[in-house]
């Protein structure tokens, strides 16, 4: 069978999604007796966010819960991804759950059942109660047994009729973006001294596992977003760089999660993980699947003259980009050598599901009909990518587009788009873009071709 790659078979009862984030899309922040974040926090600082907004109304999703559920159902998703915010369900970071929350978030998953779409919720986008971060936040070890508290509220509340659970988005962003550089919340500028996080977010995540699997869960994992590291030249020094740059990114969150340890930390020249005895054999057993999130590779070439940081990101040679210029170039076949190197380096490698993939272009903001082929040329390529890594052998079984909705893209504030739908965040209009329709003609075909095949046997 020749491989078509705009319209890839994928196996039968492979599953699509899209997804979203609370603080990105609900607006509302302190509805319902809701406890500030480091995203509250961050926001306040003086240039932190680019075009000065907040995020409040965004999409105004918190006060119209309906609307968001009936464009999810129109796409044929099998599941949508959305996040409950901590701070929410527990202001203060602590102590009973606030039962105002617990009922928007149960309603909102009784919604999504009733439409046949099968909820999936993230535990953590990044909202962390601003009071837990204030004790420390992930630097603390403290942070992980808070975390696992929450997921037993969450659980307790909603293990019922929720099944599937991610954990954790991106650490990696979290440790990098979040307090190693500063350019998220909670702005932390620790460089090299911001690793201890990476293990406490890991440890926290197998912690709210087991307590997920405890009151019922079928399938428990987290999300790191990946990216394919490529050294700018052929040199030892690029080379060395790369390799740097692909620990930092992807090998400290992946390897103790599919290996059991991490990446020989020394031998870079960094400082040790705080690990305690069992931390890893917890850590090891954690997921039932990995979550990919994928948006574009990363050229690399070594720091001139070395500083702190001993390496650059520069751009991709030769790659298109999308709306953020050059720091976001298209190289979809990337995301088929991520995944078909990831499944060499472990082959015992569980379910694979991409929990986010997508662009943003410059577009309108005022309502209206937009005709994004960019993001549908996007799109097409990096399934095909999936596809062609499937055939491949390597075990993924879900894709997800960032995102349902154009939303508020934190640090970015309203300036980045990369809806299925456009927004109009002065009206909160929402108007099916042409990648919706396309989405959706998708996933119908794919099923169609999928059962056909089925029959064919
Ligand atoms: C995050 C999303 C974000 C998207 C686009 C991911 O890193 O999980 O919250 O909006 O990328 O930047």
């Amino acid at each position: 069978m020749t491989f078509d790659p705009v319209h890839p078979r994928m196996p039968a009862g492979f599953r699509w999604s899209a997804a979203t984030s609370a603080f990105q899309i609900e607006g509302s922040r302190q509805a319902d007796g809701g406890g500030r974040s480091i995203w509250d926090d961050f926001l306040e600082t003086p240039d932190a966010i680019v075009d000065g907004s907040t995020a409040d109304p965004a999409c105004d999703s918190y006060r119209h819960p309906g609307v968001d559920v009936a464009l999810a159902a129109g796409l044929g998703l099998d599941r949508y991804r959305f996040s409950i915010p901590w701070a929410r369900v527990q202001p203060d970071g602590a102590g009973r759950g606030n039962v105002a929350a617990l009922d928007h978030y149960s309603g909102f998953v009784d919604r999504l059942l009733d439409a046949g779409v099968t909820p999936f919720p993230t535990l953590f986008h990044w909202e962390m109660p601003s009071s837990v971060e204030a004790a420390g936040g992930w630097l603390s070890r403290d942070t992980v047994h808070h975390f696992a508290d929450y997921a037993e509220i969450v659980a307790d509340r909603l293990g019922d009729r929720v099944a599937h659970w991610y954990t954790l988005n991106e650490p990696a962003m979290m440790t990098l973006q979040g307090y190693a550089v500063g350019a998220l919340a909670p702005g932390k500028q620790l460089l090299f001294d911001a690793l201890p996080t990476v293990h406490h977010q890991l440890l926290a995540h197998a912690r709210a596992a087991e307590a997920l699997r405890d009151r019922g869960a079928a399938q428990v994992g987290l999300v790191n977003n990946h990216t394919w590291v490529m050294p700018l030249r052929d040199t030892a020094d690029d080379h060395q760089a790369a390799a740097l740059y692909d620990v930092l990114h992807n090998r400290l969150f992946s390897e103790p999660l599919l290996a059991g340890r991490y990446p020989d930390l020394e031998a870079l020249g960094l400082p040790p993980m705080p690990v305690q005895d069992g931390d890893l054999a917890a850590i090891a057993g954690s997921i039932d699947f990995y979550g990919i999130n994928f948006y574009n590779p990363t050229t690399v070439t070594a720091a001139d003259p070395v500083g702190p940081i001993p390496f650059d990101i520069v751009p991709t040679p030769g790659a298109p980009v999308t709306g953020f210029g050059p720091e976001w170039p298209i190289v979809p076949s990337a995301l088929r050598d991520l995944l078909i190197d990831l499944h060499a380096r472990h082959p015992e490698l569980p379910p694979v599901i991409i929990g986010e993939n997508g662009a943003s272009f410059p577009e309108p903001e005022r309502a209206g009909r937009v005709e994004d082929t960019a993001r549908i040329d996007y799109l097409t390529g990096h399934i095909a990518a999936v596809a062609e890594a499937i055939e491949a052998g390597v075990p993924v079984e879900e894709y997800t587009v960032w995102s349902l909705l154009d939303n508020w893209e934190w640090a970015d504030g309203y300036t980045q788009r990369f809806g299925l739908v456009h927004v109009d965040f002065e009206t909160g209009e929402r108007t099916p873009k042409a990648s919706y329709d396309w989405y959706r003609e998708h996933i119908a075909s794919s099923r169609a071709t999928a059962a056909g095949s089925e029959q064919g046997r």
